[in-house]
């Protein structure tokens, strides 16, 4: 088992990685815990150890569930569950699970502690670390949230076997991520060891930067084009997945910095190493074949970072930084010369 310390003044807590992890809970509980309001959904396969008394409360699966609604519905269903402020929520489950218990956590009876129990690669290396917990308006994706962190993280890496594998894919996308901030080689290190090195570079962040006021943003990595990209699937009705979302979005933000001269040209080694690191982990630095560059160029301009034109964090030679004021123009010039996957035949379903 792996331990990592999310080392936040006045309120540090742990991370436990490996498998089998989840059977810990007891030991991670704030003292006094009477009772546990479990939020989870019907497809995950886990539960939690027996020997602790808990409240099952099932949410919808997909990101529908991260809406207003089902945090509010939520709520009420721990208040006739006679669930109080002694008592801890549970989220087990993958990044959605984390967001919506992490909120409802944060808002009920003006917040109660909640303890993540992460069961997709996904959240175990990002969404259940750092206390962002976020739902989505009509208006666009994670709008509304709060900063709420969990007195503990467990990352059971046993429950990522029944994992479908689209989903670990998905997973593999902000592995990727990470490679470019800091994790060093994951190729030859085992799933704990790669979660573990993951997680201690994230925690590195959110300690330096808890509100994301300066350096936290570099987690963004990537994340400019593949919101965009998440946001096109959701309204066109092919849902790109997160993290596969994030590694198109990582190769394009190293061919935008190569092609505004921050690093070396456009063939050059940092781009290569992107597409290494991608191809590697199994991942496509494609666009999908019927994207839509004019349309993916309004909705990232729409992003809730770009305060100031687009905004990309970018590769340069100080490293990554979050370079705001992109022209659109440049953008849309780079986005139209990215790789994009084939178009399907006649009769070939898209291949996600
Ligand atoms: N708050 C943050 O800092 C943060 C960071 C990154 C991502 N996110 C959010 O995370 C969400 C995506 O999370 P995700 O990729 O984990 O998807 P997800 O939570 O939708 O999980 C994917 C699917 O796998 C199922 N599942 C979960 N664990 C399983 C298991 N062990 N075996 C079998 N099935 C299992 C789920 O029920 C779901 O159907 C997005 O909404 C994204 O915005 C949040
Ligand atoms: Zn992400």
């Amino acid at each position: 088992m792996w331990r990592v310390d999310v080392d936040l003044p006045g309120r540090p807590y742990p991370v436990l990685v490996g498998p089998g992890v989840r059977k810990r809970l007891g030991e991670v509980l704030p003292p006094g815990v009477r009772r546990l309001a479990l939020v989870t959904q019907a497809s995950v396969p886990w539960t939690l150890p027996d020997e602790l008394p808990v409240a099952r409360f099932e949410i919808p699966d997909g990101e529908v569930a991260k809406s207003l609604a089902v945090v509010g519905e939520l709520c009420g269903r721990f208040a006739r569950a006679g669930i109080t402020r002694r008592d801890a929520v549970v989220g087990l489950g993958g990044g959605v699970v984390t967001d919506v218990a992490g909120l409802a956590a944060a808002l009920y009876h003006r917040g109660i502690p909640v303890v993540h129990v992460a069961t997709t690669l996904l959240a175990q290396v990002d969404a259940a670390i750092g206390g962002k917990c976020g739902v989505n308006l009509p208006e666009g994706k994670n709008l509304v949230g709060a900063f709420w962190q969990p007195a503990a993280v467990l990352c059971d890496t046993e429950t990522l076997r029944t994992l479908p594998a689209a989903e670990l894919r998905s997973g593999r996308g902000e592995l990727a991520k990470y490679a470019f901030l800091g994790v060093g080689d994951l190729e030859t290190r085992s799933i704990e060891e790669q979660v573990a090195a993951c997680v201690a570079v994230k925690a590195s962040f959110v300690v330096a930067d808890e509100r994301e006021g300066g350096r936290r943003a570099l987690l963004n990595y990537g994340h400019t084009l593949a919101h965009a990209l998440e946001a096109e699937g959701l309204a066109d009705g092919r849902p790109l997945r997160h993290g596969e979302a994030v590694g198109v979005g990582l190769a394009f933000a190293a061919r935008l910095a190569a092609h505004l001269g921050r690093i070396d040209g456009e063939d050059g080694d940092v781009v290569a190493a992107h597409l290494r690191v991608l191809h590697a982990l199994g991942l496509s630095e494609r666009l999908p074949a019927g994207a839509d560059c004019a349309r993916l160029v309004s909705l990232m301009a729409r992003d809730k970072k770009a305060t100031d034109g687009l905004t990309f964090v970018l590769d340069g030679p100080a490293g990554l930084e979050v370079v705001p004021g992109v022209p659109a123009e440049v953008v849309t010039e780079v986005l139209a010369s990215h790789p994009r996957e084939p178009a399907p035949r006649n009769g070939d379903g898209p291949e996600r």
